[in-house]
């Protein structure tokens, strides 16, 4: 079974910041004395940071914070406390609680043992492809701030499954870990299975599960996967490969599909029938969506991609619920999209999830929201 135990926990006490802006420069440039407290002030104080980042290209803010957030970690500033502990095992896995860390933010595994300190029930990382590619031309991420919403379309860029591997095995972190899979973007979608059979084969004794991304609509054709015979094809060949690799590794990874927000109820209850036959042990709702109308007068509102954020809270609840119609309790439900308080994962929780993640809220709230979410669930149930 997974050998990855739990992540220490942060406290995410309240600040006294004092010239927080000024020091960021610092912190991310020397990790020095200086560097240590603004450390403490750049993951504490996010509310107060959040303008400063918010005012740089969103690209560059993610990468800056992200280092931030190794360096605190590195400098051991992410204490232990502050989230509530309410453990569910879901696929046969253990969680400490339902909150975790959506698929995109660390696409490599650079930052797990840092991310693994906010306190969060689990993280996914990836989506990692079976080669090293670029992702889409810059600029390709977009915050609305107008509407919490963030537009994508970095286009699966990523250093290939081997480095993410190699990062894994470094990290100290033994919670648990899902990586998600996607296929190369000049891999003809015909085979795709092909790519997907390659990441799983190489991340199976690494996760402790594993997602199958058919969802991001910034590579092309992906979506067309999950219709009818391309989907029972492509699941029940994974499925077959799974049964290969538990009898090889003697160990059951569970392997999880993440959908789309774009389909009808029609497309998503023949999907969820698939799902459920095809015997795939999670569904994770939803990815991005391409639709527009929240944002479309707003400055980026334009731009191509996926949109998630609060625009999404409400079509992503809709789809956990048609799920959970059709899957009952056999097939658990991961439901991310626009989940940016406590109440939008209860409300995801009372559609049928059992367990949440959360993306775009991270950006807009800071590490704070882990804790919040935690709270609002441990004390729902
Ligand atoms: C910048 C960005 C990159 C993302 N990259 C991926 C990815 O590589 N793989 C994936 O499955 N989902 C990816 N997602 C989708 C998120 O995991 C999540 O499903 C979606 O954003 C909805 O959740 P949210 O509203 O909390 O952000 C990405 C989202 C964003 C904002």
């Amino acid at each position: 079974m997974i050998s990855r135990g739990y992540a220490s926990q942060p406290s995410i006490a309240e600040p006294a910041f004092g010239n927080a802006a000024r020091r960021l420069r610092y912190t991310l440039a020397e990790p020095g004395p200086t560097a240590l407290i603004a450390c403490r002030e750049t993951i504490i104080s996010y509310a107060l940071l959040r303008p400063l980042l918010f005012r740089l290209d969103a690209e560059t803010a993610h990468h800056w914070t992200l280092a931030a957030l190794k360096n605190a970690h590195r400098l051991h500033l992410l204490g232990a406390g502050g989230v509530p502990a309410s453990p569910r095992r879901v696929m046969g896995l253990d969680f400490p609680n339902p909150v975790g860390l959506a698929a995109g933010l660390d696409k490599n595994g650079d930052y797990i043992d840092a991310l693994a300190a906010l306190g969060f029930g689990f993280i996914e990382v990836g989506t990692v492809t079976p080669r090293p590619q670029p992702g889409n031309p810059r600029p390709r991420l977009f915050r609305l701030p107008e509407a919490r919403a963030i537009i994508n379309r970095m286009g699966f860029n990523n250093r290939g499954v081997d480095y993410l591997l190699t990062k894994v095995q470094q990290a100290r972190y033994r919670g648990v870990l899902g990586i998600n899979i996607g296929k190369n973007a000049d891999t003809p979608v015909e085979h795709a299975v092909d790519d997907y059979l390659i990441g799983l084969r190489k991340v199976y004794a690494a996760a402790s599960y594993v997602t199958v991304n058919i969802s991001s609509p910034n590579t092309p054709n992906l979506r067309s996967l999950q219709e009818g015979a391309a989907l029972t094809d492509l699941l029940s060949r994974l499925k077959r490969e799974q049964q290969v690799l538990a009898e090889q590794h003697q160990k059951y990874v569970p392997v999880a599909v993440k959908i789309a927000p774009d389909l009808s109820a029609e497309a998503v209850a023949e999907m969820a029938a698939v799902i459920r036959e095809s015997g795939i042990d999670a569904v994770i709702a939803t990815n991005t969506t391409l639709a527009r109308e929240a944002v479309a007068q707003l400055p980026h509102g334009g731009e191509a991609g996926g949109l998630s954020g609060a625009p999404l809270t409400r079509r992503a609840t809709e789809v956990v619920s048609q799920l959970h119609s059709v899957l009952g309790d056999t097939v658990p439900i991961i439901a991310a999209g626009g989940i940016m308080d406590g109440d939008d994962a209860l409300a995801k929780r009372r559609a049928g999830a059992s367990l949440v993640q959360v993306y775009s809220g991270l950006i807009y709230r800071g590490p704070a929201l882990v804790r919040e979410v935690a709270a609002t669930l441990a004390q729902a149930s």
